[in-house]
């Protein structure tokens, strides 16, 4: 049942008052036409065409990486006038599934049972009813039920605008029908365009059944023509995944207040509070607890980690029994050992944090390596940078860095070295050596304080 996807995706999306073309808009942190494109390919489509027109450099840009295939309609005379620019390069013994851009939600399942519908022979329609049908193509069915034409709304009788089946766009049928029928459209419309909805009467006429499907939700099938739309299907998508998280075993101090821009695998007994961010992939072991306000992106949490409010978290991993936060950051590369911390207004960039070791408040710690149960004290700044290049600090077991030192790199300071407060440290520490690098602290007897001069 080898099937070709046809996405259209060539409208100029006026409604959304933007520079950018519509599809490249996202949900969930990802264009609209990621989520179809994907959807396509998860089905298991032979070959993906997308129809571009208003900003299709801008959209083939987006999708180098992407196997599909890109046809330009110029002008755009209709959706039956897409589908046809797609057509010389769809597999002629093929189906054909007619997907749209800008409705990002569409269920595989739901997709599946029409291609299945079509390789029997059929039309297969997917159509919903809704309260109100307003601007939508109607399903006219005849005295038996069987659906006779699609009529758009700016072509219809009153009557017909009574009808509450509406066409979502959304059809599969085979290529060689395609083949016939595309070609005889004509634009004799209100909108003098070549209606794709126009194949359903030739279908009907020459006894090619037309059959339709309903999506589980009307959600699925929701375009986006506006932000507000845009708003109201990510708040949709995210509800859904709140849901699962819970459903996984996290409890959501708010599911209306949390934001998955990407796949999050969770654990048992997870407890997030408001407002998190979770972006690419993120991983979350057992008994982790993430306060309010945090973002976290592509990042592994290890079971029984704490990690606290409004922390920051890119591309680490943070092991198992870790504190981290409130207000940390951890940057690229950053990987801490079991039991170890990192306090308020610490950041971290590809370092390794040896298991149990600290790094409590206020320090900036990069390109370092630092063994366990180490200790580095507030203010602390890696030097790691010379304006050209980077350079590495290397840190034993049982380092202590006394507050507010600045250690030049490249430097080591080795097990059990022990650095002074306030020191600049140039040179390598040995084991066991105690380093103190400042001024060296006088005390003035007799020194009488400045006093204000009187007029
Ligand atoms: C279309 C259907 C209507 C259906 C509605 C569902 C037709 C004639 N009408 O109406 O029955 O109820 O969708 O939303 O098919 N596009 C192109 N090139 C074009 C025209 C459109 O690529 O020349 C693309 C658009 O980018 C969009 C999709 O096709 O992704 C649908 O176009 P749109 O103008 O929104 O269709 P409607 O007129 O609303
Ligand atoms: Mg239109």
């Amino acid at each position: 049942m080898a099937f070709d996807v046809i996405i259209l995706a060539a409208g100029q999306g006026t409604r959304m008052c933007s520079s950018m073309p519509k599809v490249l808009h996202t949900l969930a942190g990802k264009p609209m036409l990621t989520h179809t494109i994907e959807s396509a390919q998860q089905l298991g489509a032979e070959r993906i065409h997308v129809v571009i027109g208003h900003g299709a450099e801008q959209v083939k840009q987006h999708y180098t990486d992407y196997d599909v295939h890109w046809c330009v309609q110029h002008k755009q005379l209709g959706t039956g006038h897409a589908v046809a620019q797609a057509l010389p390069e769809v597999n002629d013994n093929n189906t054909v599934l007619i997907m749209y851009g800008d409705v990002p939600l569409l269920k595989t399942d739901t997709l599946d049972k029409l291609i299945k519908a079509a390789a029997s022979g059929c039309l297969s329609l997917l159509t919903v009813v809704l309260d109100n049908p307003t601007g939508y193509g109607r399903i006219v069915r005849d005295a038996k039920s069987c659906i006779k034409s699609i009529v758009e709304q700016k072509d219809a009788t009153s009557e017909q605008l009574a009808i509450n089946e509406v066409n979502t766009g959304i059809m599969a049928v085979s290529a060689q029908h395609l083949c016939r029928w595309l070609p005889k459209l004509n634009a004799d419309n209100a909108q003098s365009e070549y209606y794709l909805t126009d194949i359903i009467a030739m279908a009907v006429n020459e006894g090619v059944s037309v059959v339709a499907q309903q999506p589980a939700s009307p959600w699925e099938v929701q375009g986006v023509n506006n932000r507000q739309q845009l708003s109201e299907l990510e708040r949709y998508y995210q509800i859904g995944l709140a849901k699962q998280l819970m459903r996984d075993g996290a409890t959501l101090a708010d599911p209306a207040r949390i934001d998955i821009r990407g796949n999050v695998k969770a654990g048992k007994d997870i407890f997030i509070d408001v407002n998190c961010v979770f972006i690419g992939d993120v991983n979350i072991a057992d008994n982790v607890s993430v306060g309010p306000n945090c973002v976290i992106e592509n990042a592994t949490i290890g079971q029984g980690s704490s990690i606290k409010a409004n922390t920051v978290i890119e591309n680490a991993v943070v092991g198992e029994h870790c504190d981290v936060g409130p207000f940390a950051r951890l940057r690229p590369n950053t990987v801490m050992a079991k039991g170890s911390r990192v306090g308020n207004f610490v950041e971290l960039k590809n370092t390794k944090l040896g298991s149990s070791s600290k790094v409590n408040h206020l320090a900036y710690v990069g390109d370092s390596t630092i063994g366990q149960q180490s200790n580095i004290g507030a203010g602390t700044i890696t030097c790691n940078y010379d304006g050209v290049n980077k350079f590495k600090t290397t840190m034993g077991n049982n380092v202590f860095i006394g507050s507010n030192s600045t250690l030049v790199a490249p430097i080591t300071i080795e097990d059990r070295g022990f650095v002074g407060a306030g020191s600049i440290v140039t040179k390598d520490v040995p084991s066991d050596n105690l380093a103190i690098g400042r001024g060296k602290q006088k005390n003035i007897e007799g020194w009488i304080r400045p006093v204000k001069k009187q007029d």
